[in-house]
Parts: C-alpha cells; sequence; structure tokens
C-alpha cells in the first residue's frame, strides 16, 4: 500500500475563493487531526485526466465546486452508488482510499436538509403532518439539491423558475416515482400566488446576492407560521430574510448549507463526524468579510 497523504481539497476554476478550507481547517485543529485540506485549481480541459488519473493518488477526497459539479457527474459515473447524485445531477464530494476512487457522492442536499433542521428541529415531519406545501423559487443546480431533500421527505412542492422550461426538467427528474405528482410547476409572474398556504419558501436563485437584483417577492399574503430560507448567504441577511423576519416569520440563513454539506465528506476523510457549531459559523463569517 502506498504511504498516501492525509490530505483532501476542493477543486474548481477559479478556486481561491472557496471557503471550504476555511471549514475544514478548522475541524481538523479542532479534532486535533493530522491532515490538510487545500484549494487546488483544474483547468477545464484538464478536469477528466485529472479526476482519473494523480487525483487518488494524490488526495484522500475532494470537494468539486464550480463550475465542475455536472461534468465531474460524467467522468465519475462508474463510481456512483446513491439515488442522490443520479437525481441531482451532479457530484459534490469524492472519497478515495488506497490511491483509487470509492465513491462519487453529492452531499448538497443533506447540507440543505441538516441546516434547516438545526434550526428548526422537527421541521420537516411538521410540515409533512401540516399537509402544506414548500414553494421552491428557481431550478437551477441548488434547486436540484433541495428538490431531492424535499423528495426524500415527501413534501409536496410549487416549483417556480424564470425560464419555465428549466423548472418543467426538473419535475421530469421525479415523474416515474409517486413523488412527481407532487410537485406543481407555476409561471414566475405567478410566484406570489401560492404563499398563503405555503409552509415553507425556500429561495434557490441568486437573486438576492451581493451585487445581484433582489428577489422581488412582496410577502404581503405570506401565511405567519410559514419558515423562510434563502440559500444566497453574501449577504447572510437577504432583502427576503430581512422583510420575512420583519414580519414575524422565523427565517434560516444560507451559511448553515454550506458548513453542513461538508459533513459528511469530512467524516469519510478523516474518520470523524464534526459539528457544525455557532464559532465555526463566526470564523467562516470572519474569514468571508462580514457583509
Ligand atoms: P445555481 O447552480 O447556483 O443554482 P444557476 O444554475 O445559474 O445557479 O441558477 C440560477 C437560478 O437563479 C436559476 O433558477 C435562474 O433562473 P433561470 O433558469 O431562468 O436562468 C435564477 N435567476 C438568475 N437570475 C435571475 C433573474 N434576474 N430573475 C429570475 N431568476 C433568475
Amino acid at each position: 500500500m502506498k504511504d498516501l497523504p492525509n490530505t483532501a481539497a476542493v477543486i474548481g476554476y477559479p478556486v481561491q475563493h472557496s471557503l471550504s478550507p476555511v471549514v475544514h481547517r478548522y475541524w481538523l485543529k479542532r479534532y486535533n487531526i493530522q491532515g490538510d485540506y487545500i484549494t487546488h485549481e483544474v483547468k477545464p480541459e484538464q478536469l477528466e485526466a485529472f479526476l482519473l488519473g494523480e487525483m487518488p493518488s494524490i488526495f484522500c477526497g475532494i470537494n468539486i465546486t464550480l463550475p465542475f459539479k455536472e461534468s465531474a457527474f460524467y467522468v465519475l459515473e462508474e463510481y456512483v452508488r446513491d439515488e442522490a447524485v443520479r437525481r441531482i445531477g451532479a457530484v459534490n464530494t469524492v472519497f478515495c482510499k488506497d490511491g483509487e476512487i470509492c465513491d462519487a457522492t453529492n452531499t448538497d442536499w443533506y447540507g440543505f436538509e441538516q441546516n434547516i433542521l438545526q434550526h428548526v428541529p422537527g421541521f420537516f415531519e411538521q410540515l409533512r403532518k401540516s399537509g402544506r406545501p414548500v414553494m421552491v423559487l428557481g431550478a437551477g443546480g441548488a434547486a436540484r439539491g433541495v428538490l431531492y431533500c424535499l423528495y426524500r421527505q415527501d413534501i409536496p412542492v410549487i416549483l417556480s423558475n424564470r425560464t419555465q422550461s428549466t423548472a418543467e426538467a426538473l419535475k421530469a427528474v421525479y415523474i416515474e416515482t409517486k413523488y412527481g405528482e407532487k410537485i406543481q410547476v407555476i409561471p414566475w409572474e405567478q410566484r406570489e400566488l401560492p404563499l398563503m398556504e405555503v409552509g415553507f419558501l425556500v429561495n434557490t436563485t441568486s437573486l438576492g446576492m451581493l451585487g445581484k437584483p433582489s428577489l422581488n417577492i412582496p410577502l404581503t399574503n405570506l401565511h405567519p407560521d410559514a419558515v423562510v430560507t434563502d440559500i444566497v448567504y453574501v449577504p447572510l441577511k437577504t432583502e427576503l430574510l430581512k422583510e420575512a423576519e420583519g414580519r414575524g416569520n422565523r427565517i434560516v440563513d444560507g451559511l448553515g448549507m454550506l458548513l453542513h454539506q461538508a459533513v459528511p465528506g469530512f467524516e469519510g476523510w478523516f474518520g470523524k463526524k464534526p459539528e457544525v457549531t455557532q464559532e465555526l459559523r463566526n470564523i467562516v463569517l470572519e474569514a468571508r468579510g462580514h457583509v
């Protein structure tokens, strides 16, 4: 057996901005584990050769970020073992052992689920019992992870995206399952209408992100018990979350999704299930610059 370094990495192009090293290095230090986590830039034309070539002999595993999550799925398909990757259509975490790739998976849906449950314990069960649907805005990569979580939780969804055909394509991923009937696609112009009935509002669009226009969805009709979350975490409290909070709705910001999606990777590479704590949040916020 080769003497492999206990080092994981995040690959992307560009990748220098990634906050993942801050998260994993915090955990390595906290749990006193010998190892490292670095950024590793890969040029798009080198992705396949890197993943199938040197990668497993230099890293114990990797995270995959933009713009490679989808293309990595095709390159690593033979190592995919779970339904999540196939439904989401993207790989973000890879595990290697003894110089070989052993699993290529996706933890985004888990990060979304655990972030909500950390802030609102028992929420999905409550929602399921209430029979109220979830409103998901957007149908891009982030929405695919959110939908997979809601599919596992068996909670009905009203899905709305500026480009309706993308929302229809996302529904089509579940069409052969019973859950397909629980996904209703509505036109973007009508996104405000269901707010009275939904128990959970999720923004997965990039609207509201620093430098982008705001989401612009009046919450006047939103049910007072509805929980609101935003996958945007720069700024931490988006206009959507501010407005929801101002009305007395419970809010969950998007930073926790980033932190929780990192948990299965760390556990698989370094052998310890790490905790997402307030201290970790503060350190990541500090590293990112407070916005
Ligand atoms: P990600 O993979 O991070 O989710 P993405 O795939 O580019 O990013 O998706 C961005 C989402 O934000 C999409 O749902 C996109 O809608 P379209 O499918 O119509 O492009 C949505 N989005 C981006 N800019 C938008 C805008 N100005 N108005 C409405 N929706 C927008």
